[in-house]
């Protein structure tokens, strides 16, 4: 399916989304919000789609927040419901059945470092720069980075960044756990794609409902064991899981049709 400010391409399995406003360095509008929902809702229910990276047009950005000019004259309604929009399809993201891996290839500011913090894993390029800048403009982060951002660096590094807005680099978003590698600018995306690539050769099902389980690690951990239990439960009503074994047991690759 087209879309005005995303290109979408499927190959071998693994879908490349890239937000693509490159001269607004991918600052996030309202149709960028409801083009991400479109297609994100295309892909979770593609079964040849096992797996997306998502990245930005650009040689700068990821993305650099959320589309600034959408703030004058918002009523605190409107601001609640515009925070709620966002906040909305970042969950569809987080929560769909298919693994995202952010590449980030450049500013990732506001709305750009919680859409990157709604994937499921980061690679950061060397120029990338991450940050909540929000209090520069008076207003506190509203896509998820006050929910987000201390779950993965923790409380103390989160406020520091939301509390100061000022950026990080590369270098110290992997030392602080909120990305996970970074590359050369030319690198980062056949290192997303080779790492979504792998992912995806594994059992579909397994994949969806181990991140089901990780995204619940916050729960108490007796409630946290609990659902890990029922997950593998139900790993075990696939056939996916028949044929992980049966292949083990036989010596070769398994071949999973994520059912
Ligand atoms: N919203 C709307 N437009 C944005 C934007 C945003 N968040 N971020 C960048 N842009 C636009 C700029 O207005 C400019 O548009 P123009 O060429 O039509 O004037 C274009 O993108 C390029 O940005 P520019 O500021 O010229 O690039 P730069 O390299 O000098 O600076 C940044 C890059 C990221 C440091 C700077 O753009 C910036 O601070 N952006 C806002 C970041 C932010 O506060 N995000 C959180 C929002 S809640």
């Amino acid at each position: 399916m087209p879309y005005n400010s995303l290109l979408c391409d499927v190959d071998e399995g693994v879908a490349v989304v890239t937000i693509n406003r490159p001269g607004k360095l991918n600052a996030l509008n309202a149709e960028v919000v409801d083009d991400l929902e479109a297609c994100f809702k295309d892909l979770h229910a593609q079964t040849e789609v096992r797996a997306v990276v998502l990245t930005g047009a650009g040689e700068k950005a990821f993305v650099a927040g959320a589309d600034i000019t959408q703030f004058s004259g918002l009523s605190p309604e409107d601001a609640a419901s515009f925070a709620r929009r966002g906040q909305e399809v970042f969950n569809l993201i987080e929560s769909g059945p298919k693994p995202v891996v952010a590449a980030v290839n450049g500013y990732a500011l506001g709305g750009g470092c919680e859409l990157a913090l709604a994937c499921h894993i980061r690679l950061a390029s060397d120029n990338a720069s991450l940050g909540q800048p929000e209090v520069n403009l008076g207003v506190i982060p509203g896509y998820g980075g006050t929910q987000r951002l201390p779950r993965v660096v923790g409380r103390g590094v989160a406020l520091e960044m939301i509390l100061t807005g000022d950026p990080i680099t590369a270098e110290r978003a992997l030392a602080v756990g909120l990305v996970n590698r970074i590359t050369t600018q030319e690198e980062l995306l056949p290192t997303a794609r080779k790492l979504a690539k792998r992912i995806a050769s594994r059992g579909p099902v397994a994949v969806r409902l181990s991140t089901a389980a990780v995204l619940r690690s916050d729960l108490p951990l007796r409630d946290g064991l609990q659902q890990e239990a029922d997950l593998f439960g139900q790993s075990f009503a696939t056939e996916d899981v028949k044929e992980g074994v049966t292949a083990f047991l036989e010596r070769r690759k398994p071949e999973f049709r994520g059912q």
